[in-house]
């Protein structure tokens, strides 16, 4: 990968951290920062010498930007886009694609018009175990997944946090941890054709639900069970995936469990596999983004993909409000 590339960063908070440190490890230069919190942007800013833009299209205005991470609430992610879409200028956008699936379908359609490539940020699907376990099914190794079962919990206070502002982030611990789980049962398991869901408020008292649990279902070929959380105070993260030959088990920072473990129909032993070698998810993701970014080609994880999750997820909200379960038109 080409070294110095000029990348930028809209909306100055924790998961922009993140990405600055990747980029950084990655060789390329955060030239500029942009946030609707100045404080935020020169905080990030005097570390690193980058120049802190007054306007998001003044960002999208530098001069050899080569990509741009939008790292602010969900509720913006298409008005933040748009200008370095039109630009021409990469982008990777956070989780979850938008709070709605028209303003997300607006997002969706200007990558289509300008064809900048756009990256979802969808970084689970570059931990090393998902991908491990992603290549045993393509080799038929289990067989058909037949029921996906995954949690995403610990405890996190978020009541002072975008995520308990339901307009900036579409709903509460379903669409944020959800957000992820709904991608990986249509990158793991296929694109569901129902969803039932509810929602409550178990630990924390916030005006959106600090548990949400999630039926999915493709047809009757497949079931998935998701469980997004930010309120279970120990709490395992895992994937559990049954299928026709055997049954994947992946574990997420749970001492003395490997990462990811099989066991096949009619065998006794469970076969632990190898997943070092391979970069951990999130320097993994960004390192394909910018290999995407100076390539001028469209990431793994497309608009498309943010799209149909926000598509599952809006309508996850509808059934919890309804009781009843939602068709989805993916
Ligand atoms: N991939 C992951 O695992 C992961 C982890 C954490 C957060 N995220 C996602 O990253 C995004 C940000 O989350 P966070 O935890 O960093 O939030 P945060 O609240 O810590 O930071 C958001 C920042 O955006 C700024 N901002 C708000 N509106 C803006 C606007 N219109 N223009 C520019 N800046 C604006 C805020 O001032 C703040 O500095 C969310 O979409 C979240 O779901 C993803």
């Amino acid at each position: 990968m080409k070294q110095g590339m000029k990348v930028g960063i809209v909306g100055c908070g924790g998961i922009a951290r993140a990405h600055l440190g990747a980029y950084k490890e990655l060789g390329a230069q955060v030239a500029v920062v942009f946030d609707v919190v100045p404080a935020a942007a020169e905080a990030m800013a005097k570390d690193i010498g980058a120049k802190v833009a007054a306007s998001v299209e003044e960002a999208a205005a530098t001069p050899g930007l080569e990509a741009v991470s939008i790292c602010t609430p969900p509720a913006v992610h298409c008005d933040n886009s748009l200008p370095f879409l039109k630009a021409g200028i990469p982008v990777l956008c956070e989780k979850p694609l938008e709070v709605s699936v028209a303003s997300a379908r607006k997002l969706a359609a200007a990558v289509k018009k300008t064809g900048t490539p756009f990256m979802t940020a969808y970084c689970h699907r570059f931990h090393p175990a998902v991908i491990k376990l992603k290549e045993l099914l393509a080799a038929d190794v289990l067989g058909r997944p037949l029921l996906m079962r995954n949690i995403f919990g610990g405890y996190v206070d978020i009541s002072k946090n975008h995520r308990a502002n339901p307009k900036l982030s579409g709903g509460g611990t379903m669409v944020d941890n959800g957000s992820h789980s709904s991608d990986l049962f249509r990158f793991l398991v296929g694109d569901p054709t129902h969803v039932s869901a509810v929602t409550a408020n178990i630990m924390q008292d916030i005006p959106v639900e600090d548990i949400g649990l999630m039926h999915l279902q493709v047809g009757d070929k497949a079931l998935g069970e998701i469980v997004a959380t930010l309120s279970l105070p120990v709490c395992g993260n895992w994937i559990e995936l049954y299928c026709s030959k055997g049954t994947a088990v992946i574990s997420y920072w749970n001492e003395g469990h490997a990462d990811l473990s099989y066991k096949l129909a009619g065998t006794k032993e469970r076969v632990t596999v190898d997943c070092s070698g391979l970069p951990q998810r999130f320097p993994g993701q960004m390192a394909h983004f910018l290999e995407c970014a100076e390539k001028k080609c469209q990431p793994a994880t497309t608009v498309e993909d943010g799209l149909k999750a926000t598509k599952i997820l809006c309508a996850a909200y509808k059934s919890a409000q309804t009781g009843r379960r939602v068709k989805l038109s993916l």
